[in-house]
């Protein structure tokens, strides 16, 4: 066969195969994200900052206290097997904390934010790290997780923002799974209050004039607040990124409300910890219940009525009482 043969069923290879073909080779597979042995590589300390308003050993040191105290109340069950979600997973400090106790494949990190999702594919390998919409559903089956955590999540989300998470939280546990929320107390909106005074008497520094913009007027919203009245505080900021404003900035839960709207949405407040005692958010551990057995429905109730009433009238007549 002439040569000219060969070359013309050889397959012509295009250039997108040439260049994956050209690029470099691992030497080895990369390792699984392990925390425990291997600290992994942090996030710039203006992204730490920007999400959680502090960085380093401060913010780890947070994210130890709220997962230390999660564990103190975690699901029960064979902790090998758990499934576990990060909610609103921002850079990763809570993932990695949960790392300490989990493996890897147990843990789907979620967030809005599809950078935040690549940075946990990079920094914490193995991680199912996945970006979700603002509002649910999201992508996981019923009852997967025993077990969510949302650390300064719920402290910012809308109230309809709020509800329909909690009301998804449900979907995707099982009775028995454990949720842990921050939220933030009516204390913040005094703390509000006090930034709208000073800036009044002539405080210029850029985090009080921020503060003070929150609410148009802070102690109506702590009175609101201190009635059991959720109150969402978007004043003056514009969208951050994929954090639209209209279910993304500053909100208060109080007590009673956080009761009632997780209690609809099928789980019962097991801990309230209070602002302060861990951090400056209040930590929520709630616990979903099994769904209450259904009512009769009514019409079934009549017919049931019915045919008792017909049986006696039967009895009366046959028995002449
Ligand atoms: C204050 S940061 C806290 C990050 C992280 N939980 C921590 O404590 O380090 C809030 C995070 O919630 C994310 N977020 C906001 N709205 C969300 C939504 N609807 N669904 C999922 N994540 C959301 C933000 O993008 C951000 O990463």
């Amino acid at each position: 066969m002439a040569s000219e043969d060969i070359d013309s069923t050889v397959p012509s290879v295009s250039a997108f195969v040439q260049s994956l073909s050209d690029a470099e080779t691992l030497e080895a597979l990369p390792p699984v994200a392990d925390p425990v042995n291997r600290a992994p590589l942090n996030p710039p300390q203006r992204i730490q900052q920007k999400f959680v308003g502090s960085s380093y050993q401060a913010a780890y040191s947070e994210a130890e206290r709220f997962v230390d105290r999660a564990f103190a109340s975690w699901a029960e069950g064979d902790i090998q097997t758990q499934r576990v979600l990060d909610f609103g997973s921002g850079w990763g400090r809570i993932t990695r904390m949960l790392l300490r106790r989990l493996r890897a494949d147990q843990i789907w990190s979620s967030d809005v934010d599809s950078e935040m999702t690549v940075l946990l594919h990079s920094t914490l390998p193995g991680v199912n790290a996945v970006t979700n919409s603002p509002w649910p559903p999201s992508v996981f089956r019923d009852e997967t997780f025993d077990a969510v955590t949302a650390f300064s999540v719920f402290s910012h989300l809308s109230e309809e923002a709020h509800r329909q998470w909690a009301a998804e939280f449900a979907r995707v546990t099982h009775p028995g799974s454990k949720v842990f929320i921050t939220v933030l107390e009516d204390d913040f909106l005094a703390t509000v209050a006090g930034a709208q005074a000073a800036v009044a008497a002539g405080e210029t520094a850029p985090f009080t004039v921020n503060l003070a913009q929150v609410v148009p007027d802070a102690l109506a919203s702590h009175a609101a607040a201190q009635r059991g009245e959720f109150v969402y505080a978007g004043g003056g900021a514009d969208d951050d990124g994929p954090r639209k404003r209209s279910f993304y900035s500053w909100a208060v839960a109080p007590r009673s409300w956080v009761e009632t709207v997780w209690g609809e949405a099928g789980f019962t407040v097991m801990e309230w910890v209070k602002t302060g005692e861990l951090f400056d958010q209040a930590m929520v551990v709630l616990q979903r219940r099994a769904p209450e057995p259904a009512a009769a429905a009514p019409g079934l109730l009549h017919r049931g009525a019915r045919k008792i009433g017909r049986g006696l009238s039967k009895l009366r007549r046959r028995t002449g009482v």
